[in-house]
């Protein structure tokens, strides 16, 4: 949402192309990262000031959403926008190394981040799974390390040439000294012990760590993350840092051996693997600063001697973004940002940079980064899972606080950024629905059943895909139904935002004496309650449909139960409106019943879940 913006009554309709006047206004103020620009769109036609390049793109990606298709030519409404970011740092974390992603992906990637005005692609571009660029220097890094995929160093210039002009910084995340497995099955030597031999498959926190305490490790990141560096102008390189526990420097007599002798111990005496981990932190530190670069790492790096300039980025919890600032860091905000958690798009909107954060130490916050990590994204799926949500990110990020508080809105916008993001090019929707179509290709006839399913599954939240029977690596295909459903089910979050407001019209009936029959509803409650009907209707046949595809497609047929439970619920549903319609209320018998079925119906199957439970709880327990 711009931070001004002022709509007058009219339309302006273009001649042929929609065409904007630019005026690059050069003042004194003007630096290459001021991402400012003014959009007017009046009688005469639309210009679209700013004093940089980077404030004609942000104006572009604004105008781009205020001009309209109509059957009469391009047209947009009179308005005089004037927009600035509220943060300087807007990032989208790509994770290339979990599940490799082809230039075309990351391309349509940056395509959609410069619609919603983020601002820094951070590349995650190497961890346990994968090594992911080719190195002159040392090939086995990608021969080995990147056997799965890899970008070509021109490939990365590429990337880097595309990011830039559409007003996007690129940058690299090389994760050390842990999540290290790909790097250290290419090159055992950097290894704490001789037990990788392969690059590993599992997923999870593997805690293997490279060796901190030989000359020779430094000598080859210097000759790396030398020519790694060169590939990317960016001042600032990520050295991640996060999740090592330190296991393999203990287990390795030697490694404790060297701990003892700096006297890294802790107040016990023990050797203590965050002294070595700061004592690498400081050996990359004095690398980077070599090379002209600001180091950035997760919170892990904070450390009590880390000099001021490193930034930090928390993704641990609320607090990491207010311990850096306090210690002089600027600091970046993950937590709360990390799409792979399935959250909805208003859990994201919620968490803000500047929460808990004293007025004095805000201008230290550059900003945040949604976090799209790849374990269940393959190359296929990855849009799916990182759009439209990033852009509720992008908007918390960009716009006054002020303005972004009314999430019935957010959705209602996102509606919309999704269907721009759709024409284009970015693969968010067609790409599941392509693998329904896949799935459904046993019993085509069935599709439109499998469809409306999907559309109200959701996968299951936070990491408990890896908790669920089913046990996943780098291999499993990420074709099944799951995959396919939503992150957010909005049919779902719509579905139990009528039932709210249902419910609520209901509470404020007037009563009527003396009674004369059932209480009459309001037309507007009589809509929605028709809505619902229909709406219901629409899911027990649905899954009146399905057995057949189940029979006929062995990869669906894990989901025949879930499928089930909906036909169950459906019905439930579809009894409790009939009772809402006729003003009865449930009687106790009934609702003990179809409180259970509903446990029974919140069950994960397949790593999925049915996300209209929620909404039908409170129908179900609803007194109206
Ligand atoms: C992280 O999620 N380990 C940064």
């Amino acid at each position: 949402m711009p931070a001004q913006a002022s709509w007058q009554a009219g339309h302006y309709t273009f001649k042929a192309a929609p065409l904007l006047a630019l005026h690059r206004e050069i003042t004194g103020a003007a630096t290459s990262t001021d991402e400012s620009y003014r959009l007017r769109i009046n009688a005469t036609g639309a210009l679209l000031t700013a004093a940089s390049p980077l404030g004609i793109q942000r104006g572009l990606a604004t105008f781009r959403q205020v001009i309209e298709a109509t059957p009469h030519g391009w047209r947009a409404q009179f308005c005089d926008i004037q927009d600035q970011p509220r943060f300087r740092w807007r990032g989208l974390l790509v994770d290339p190394a979990r599940h490799f992603l082809p230039v075309a992906v990351v391309k349509r990637t940056i395509d959609g981040m410069a619609a919603v005005k983020l601002n820094v692609l951070h590349w995650h571009l190497c961890d346990d799974q994968g090594w992911r660029v080719e190195s002159k220097l040392f090939p086995r890094l990608h021969t080995v390390g990147g056997a799965t995929g890899y970008y070509t160093q021109a490939e990365v210039r590429e990337v880097v040439r595309y990011a830039a002009q559409r007003g996007i910084r690129v940058v690299p995340e090389f994760d050390l000294p842990g999540h290290a497995g790909a790097l250290l099955a290419a090159y055992p030597r950097l290894a704490c012990n001789d037990s990788l031999r392969a690059v590993p498959t599992r997923w999870g926190v593997l805690n293997i760590a490279l060796d901190p305490t030989r000359e020779s490790t430094y000598t080859m990141l210097d000759s790396v993350l030398t020519e790694m560096s060169g590939l990317f102008p960016d001042p600032y390189f990520h050295i991640g840092g996060d999740e090592n526990d330190g296991r393999q420097w203990r287990h390795n007599p030697r490694i404790v051996a060297f701990m003892q002798d700096k006297c890294f111990l802790n107040a016990k005496g023990y050797v203590d693997k965050h002294q070595l981990q700061n004592y690498f932190n400081r050996r990359m530190l004095s690398l980077l600063q070599k090379l002209g670069k600001t180091m950035v790492g997760w919170d892990e790096i904070l450390g009590p001697d880390l000099p001021a300039p490193v930034v930090i980025e928390s993704w641990r919890g609320p607090k990491g973004v207010a311990d850096a600032v306090r210690l002089g860091h600027p600091a970046l905000r993950a937590h709360g940002y990390y799409l792979d958690l399935n959250f909805s798009a208003a859990a994201h909107y919620a968490a803000d940079p500047l929460q808990g954060i004293p007025d004095s130490l805000q201008a230290r916050v550059l900003g945040g980064e949604a976090e799209m990590w790849s374990e269940f994204a393959d190359s296929v799926i990855y849009e799916s899972r990182v759009w439209p949500r990033a852009a509720a990110v992008a908007e918390r990020l960009w716009s006054p606080a002020g303005l972004t508080q009314d999430v019935p809105d957010l959705y209602r916008r996102l509606a919309f950024v999704s269907e721009e993001l759709d024409a284009m090019g970015v693969r968010h929707r067609r790409a599941p629905a392509a693998l329904l179509r896949q799935l459904a290709a046993p019993y085509p006839a069935a599709l439109p059943a499998l469809q409306t399913f999907a559309a109200l599954l959701e996968p299951v939240k936070e990491y408990k895909r890896h908790f669920q029977g089913f046990k996943y690596s780098t291999e499993t295909p990420l074709t099944r139904l799951v995959d396919a459903a939503p992150a957010e089910a909005e049919v779902a979050r719509r579905f139990g935002a009528t039932v709210d407001s249902l419910l609520a019209s209901l509470s404020i009936a007037v009563p009527r004496f003396p009674a004369t029959g059932p209480p009459t509803l309001s037309p507007v409650a009589s809509r929605q309650l028709a809505a619902l009907r229909q709406q219901v209707a629409d899911w027990q046949h649905a899954t009146e449909a399905l057995p057949p595809l189940f029979v006929l497609s062995p990869s669906l047929a894990e989901y025949a139960p879930l499928a089930a439970q909906l036909g169950l619920v459906a019905a439930l549903l579809d009894q409790r409106l009939a009772q809402l319609a006729q003003g009865q209320p449930p009687l106790p018998a009934w609702q003990t019943t179809a409180k259970a079925q509903l446990d029974a119906a919140q069950k994960p199957v397949g790593q999925a879940e049915l996300a209209i439970i929620g909404a039908a709880r409170r129908l179900v327990g609803s007194q109206s």
